[in-house]
């Protein structure tokens, strides 16, 4: 099956050899092909180019792309889309003058979602999930990672992580796990935090590992929840069943999380409002990928990540939405691109670059994820007839989206 889609105004994120991810200064850059054309074969790209090169006009499926512009899928590679039930009367009890914090510390927060998936059926939480995968298909995450961690048990995590195996069968988006076990403590062990590390290390953690459920290990390096003592233990233990981390850092408080991860040869270091120096001199020549989360911020209202700090010292950025039930029930990448301009003054070429080809690193899927490159999978995004990529981050709140394209097929 070959489909060839002409006349596109501009393609974004072009590149004819595969690049890792960009850094710096190079984000300000966006390879754009003008008047374009790009041919699927199958699930993959198979060409592209300018359309007065076009020699053959012959595909099973021909879409005219007059005036509207084509870029990659967005990358999610940091959300927590499996969860029961939500978490609106928090919501409102902080409208109301609550803070994130006091409501977790009232037993609400994370483990208020944990009680409630405990009692969830598997086949229920697939369903409440998999309404949120159809979404974030259709507003064009192409790839996105989801975590565990609203479990807490060894029953509940391995629940949840059987219900992300199971969307990543059954949906086209490509879907990475990440085993976080080490999200909160557990009421029972409100006084015994190494007994709960214990079991998610000696308990849980092997059977997430022989049974194949995660790639990545995770956990919420924060005041009042893990330390980076805890941090290590768990990371060290993580490597040896080759779990790699991605982890939850400098969310509220910077106490050395980042320089945890990229000991431990963290793939991300995720969060980050709060950075001090230090935390960012300890991300240069490191292969640890930042990566922000503006709708978090825009939800609980807590600073953003000061990206151009990171990006002035020449380092990369990933954005991501950190989709959940307590600090930002939403998918929405194209709100996390125009937010990440509006409020952390990133370029739209940066917030793009930061959207595609650093996310699709920040999931260990820059090599075939992220860019308009031959042989990738093609998973594109068509937008409305729109003068102009930056565009796409102007319209906030008004998806620009017009068709999605996931391995070939059109959504
Ligand atoms: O990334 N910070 C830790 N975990 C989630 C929120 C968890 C929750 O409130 O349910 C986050 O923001
Ligand atoms: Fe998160």
């Amino acid at each position: 099956m070959t489909t060839l889609i002409i006349n596109i105004k501009e393609l974004l994120q072009v590149e004819n050899s595969p690049k890792e991810m960009v850094c710096g200064k190079e984000m300000k850059i966006l390879p754009v092909l003008k008047n374009a054309f790009i041919l699927i074969e199958n699930d993959v790209i198979n060409d592209f180019g300018e359309m007065k090169d076009l020699s053959n006009l012959i595909a099973d499926k021909i879409i005219d792309a007059t005036g509207r512009i084509v870029h990659p899928s967005w990358c999610d590679s940091h959300t927590h889309i499996v969860y029961a039930g939500n978490r609106e009367q928090e919501f409102v009890d902080r409208i109301n003058g609550l803070t994130y914090e006091e409501i977790a510390n009232n037993g609400g927060g994370i483990l208020n979602s944990a009680k409630l998936l405990q009692t969830t059926s598997e086949e229920e939480l697939y369903n409440q999930s998999s309404v949120r995968i159809e979404e974030v298909i259709k507003l064009g995450t192409g790839a996105v990672e989801i975590k565990s961690g609203y479990g807490l048990t060894l029953e509940a995590e391995l629940k949840m992580l059987r219900v992300i195996k199971k969307l990543n069968k059954n949906y086209p988006i490509t879907i990475k796990a990440t085993f976080l076990g080490a999200h909160a403590l557990p009421l029972e062990f409100k006084n015994n935090k190494s007994g709960y590390l214990d079991i998610v290390i000696n308990e849980i953690l092997p059977l997430v590992a022989k049974e194949n459920l995660a790639e990545f290990i995770d956990i919420f390096c924060e005041t009042g929840y893990f330390s980076v003592e805890d941090t290590e233990r768990l990371l060290k233990a993580g490597s040896k069943h080759g779990l790699i981390p991605k982890i939850h850092v400098n969310q509220f408080t910077a106490i050395g999380g980042v320089q945890a991860g990229v000991k431990y040869k963290a793939l991300s270091v995720d969060h980050l409002e709060e950075m001090r120096d230090e935390d960012i001199e300890a991300l240069k020549n490191a292969k640890t990928m930042p990566v922000a989360l503006p709708s978090c911020s825009f939800f609980l209202s807590i600073p953003y990540t000061p990206a151009r700090k990171i990006i002035d010292a020449g380092l990369p950025l990933a954005l991501a939405t950190d989709y959940n039930p307590g600090s930002t029930p939403s998918g929405n990448m194209n709100f996390v691109v125009s937010t990440a301009c509006i409020k952390m003054k990133m370029t739209p070429e940066e917030a793009i670059n930061a959207a595609t080809i650093n996310g699709a690193y920040a999931m260990g899927l820059e090599k075939t994820h992220g860019s308009i490159c031959i042989g990738k999978k093609a998973n594109l995004i068509i937008t409305e007839q729109i003068p102009s990529y930056n565009f796409i981050p102007y319209s906030f709140g008004n998806n620009k989206t017009y068709q999605v394209i996931i391995e070939g097929k059109v959504i």
